[in-house]
């Protein structure tokens, strides 16, 4: 990580945030020794220590780091025996600093990986001194394959959805026990994406494993996220069809005009769309007329595509099944789910888990499949069941932190509004419970998938770092998960986040701007003064 300039640890230290009370350390020698006893369902492979700012390299099928950073921590790798009768087993890591903070952080996968995510074990858990745990889920893999599936590779399917990762919880949590001699005080997640939606499983189906879950952008609504993806996909292709749109005129022709009608809504010129809701983009106003040069505007079947595009995606019979895209992420939309390639996780998804036919194709997707994924729903990964009161209420106290970028490509945010909204229905009509005590939801102008776009979209969490867009510091008005901490252990919820924006989305460059990221339903509002600062806004 480069030097910001930016005293990254003094605050922590100022909040009891790094060693708080209690903790203890570990050493190269308590590492190189350690042989944990009696670990149910998993046995220890190995253990390695890494000295202060030595290299880190470390690879595997999904996820790599390569830093020489980090303070000192110890590495512990473990089999877990995820069903002793079939034999099958999942890879899971301990990374356990030297200096810890008495805290345990458990990190989410992505996509149908299939490894280790040592990147954020790396950028997030050792830096902050937590004790960090993560699993393959049960598989080797990139992000995109589907072929470990099987077909019915049932044990591999249900340990991607959740089973690989709460039994590495309850064993790394032992582990931690063991290896400091005393066990966590409190026990986290941050997970994006899959990491979002094996977040929000455990919430739901193991509230005791965790007292502050940060989900981003969750894909916990499987079934109808990859129909979704394939309906997104079918509105553009094939390549050569009239109503395809390439990625020039994606970023030349819409994109401008999406701006010229939404940008300024919100009171100021500047790339950004502080809620997409209030600008109805009108695609017919780039209709070409005649004569004009059709890369330059828009066909009848392209401004039909976009209209699909932009809106829900209902059933014949009305059904809800996902949310659209929203103006502003116009940039990235072509290498989301409207471009020329097909997203694989749609089809592996459909074609592994659902139908076993291994060919499926985008054009095999339809209402039938659909109902059949929601009858069957392989390894229970969907994660919508709204009554969170398990983890939430009086006997855990669990708090739950939300985000999502307005401008992601790959699941619509939508989704998570139309999650949150669910809970808090449920929490109005069957609990007596206030939603704002426990679950709160940060809706991102201009961010795309996990990271990156045209916003301030630097606060601390998955992917941030590793992609060279760290927070401004590790304080809870900056930092997500240090507000996470606040909010469980000292019982100041956040409010707001103070985001970064870095000149290129990346920290090398210098801090762009800044801007407070609003608790919904509040949104950002303008108050006047310098743009690039965070205090000439509010939420409101
Ligand atoms: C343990 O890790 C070290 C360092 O990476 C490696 O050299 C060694 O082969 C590993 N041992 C086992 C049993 O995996
Ligand atoms: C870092 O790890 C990668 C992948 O394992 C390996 O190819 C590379 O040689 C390593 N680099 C160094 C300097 O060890
Ligand atoms: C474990 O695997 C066996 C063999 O595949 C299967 O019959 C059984 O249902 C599995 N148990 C669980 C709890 O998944
Ligand atoms: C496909 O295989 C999965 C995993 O074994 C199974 O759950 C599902 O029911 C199968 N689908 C069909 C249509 O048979
Ligand atoms: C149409 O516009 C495109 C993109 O601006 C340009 O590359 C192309 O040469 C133009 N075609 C004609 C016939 O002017
Ligand atoms: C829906 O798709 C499935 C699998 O691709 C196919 O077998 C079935 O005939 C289709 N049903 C309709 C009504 O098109
Ligand atoms: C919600 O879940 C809790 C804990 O699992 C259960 O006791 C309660 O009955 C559920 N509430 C409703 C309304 O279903
Ligand atoms: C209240 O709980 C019942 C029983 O679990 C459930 O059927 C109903 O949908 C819940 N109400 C809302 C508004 O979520
Ligand atoms: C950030 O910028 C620096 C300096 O230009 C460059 O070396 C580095 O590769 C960039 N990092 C990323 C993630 O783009």
């Amino acid at each position: 990580m480069p030097d910001l300039g930016i005293p990254l640890l003094t605050a922590l230290s100022v909040l009891g945030i790094a060693s708080g009370a209690g903790a203890t350390a570990g050493s190269r020698s308590a590492c190189l020794s350690f042989a944990p006893s009696s670990l149910a369902f998993a046995s220890f492979s190995n253990a390695t220590h890494y000295a202060t700012n030595t290299r880190v390299n470390i690879s595997n099928a999904y996820s790599s780091i390569d830093v020489s950073h980090l303070p000192a921590f110890c590495r512990v790798e473990l089999v877990i025996t995820t069903n002793a009768t079939a034999g099958s087993t999942a890879l899971t890591e301990v990374w356990l600093p030297d200096d810890w903070n008495g805290r345990v952080l458990t990190v989410g996968n992505g996509g149908l990986a299939g490894g280790v995510t040592v990147t954020e074990l790396g950028h997030i858990a050792i830096p902050q001194g937590f004790a960090g745990i993560s699993t393959n889920t049960g598989h080797d893999g990139g992000t995109d394959d589907g072929d470990w599936a099987g077909p019915h590779n049932d044990n591999a399917i249900v340990d991607w959805g959740w089973r690989a990762l709460h039994l590495s919880v309850l064993v790394g949590k032992g582990i931690v026990q063991q290896y400091y001699r005393q066990p966590a005080r409190k026990s986290y997640y941050l997970g994006c994406s899959t990491g979002g939606r094996q977040g929000l499983k455990e919430v739901q189906a193991f509230p005791e494993d965790f007292d502050g879950v940060v989900v981003g952008s969750p894909a916990n609504w499987q079934t109808h996220l990859q129909a979704w993806s394939i309906h997104m996909n079918l509105n553009t292709e094939p390549s050569t069809s009239r109503h395809f749109m390439t990625e020039d005129m994606w970023s030349n022709v819409i994109a401008p005009e999406v701006m010229r009608q939404c940008d300024e809504l919100d009171g100021l010129k500047d790339g950004i769309i502080n809620d997409p809701r209030i600008c109805s983009f009108r695609p017919e106003t780039l209709t070409c007329r005649p004569g004009q040069n059709t890369s330059t505007c828009l066909t009848k079947d392209q401004i039909s595509a976009l209209h699909r595009i932009y809106a829900d995606y209902y059933e014949a019979d009305q059904t809800y099944v996902f949310g659209g895209y929203y103006p502003g992420g116009e940039t990235e939309y072509y290498h989301g789910l409207v471009g020329k390639k097909h997203f694989e996780i749609g089809t592996n998804y459909f074609g592994y888990m659902v139908t076993n036919n291994t060919e499926f194709s985008i054009h095999d997707y339809n209402a039938t499949v659909l109902k059949l994924a929601d009858k069957i729903d392989p390894g229970q990964a969907n994660a919508i069941n709204p009554n969170l009161t398990a983890f939430a209420g009086p006997s855990h106290h669990g708090k739950l932190i939300q985000y999502v970028g307005w401008a992601d490509q790959l699941i619509s945010p939508g989704n998570t509004i139309h999650y949150y909204e669910t809970v808090h229905e449920f929490t109005l009509a069957n609990t007596t419970m206030d939603i704002d005590d426990y679950y709160r939801l940060f809706l991102i102008p201009g961010m795309n998938h996990w990271y990156g776009g045209l916003a301030a979209n630097a606060f601390g969490s998955v992917e941030q770092a590793s992609n060279n867009n760290p927070p401004l510091s590790f304080h809870p008005d900056h930092n997500i998960l240090a507000a996470m901490v606040h909010w469980v252990e000292d019982g100041i919820a956040p409010d707001t986040i103070t985001a970064a924006n870095y000149k290129g989305n990346n920290a090398t460059n210098g801090v762009g701007f800044t801007r407070p990221l609003c608790r919904y339903p509040s949104t950002i509002k303008y108050k006047g003064g310098d743009p690039n600062s965070a205090g000439s806004f509010q939420c409101a």
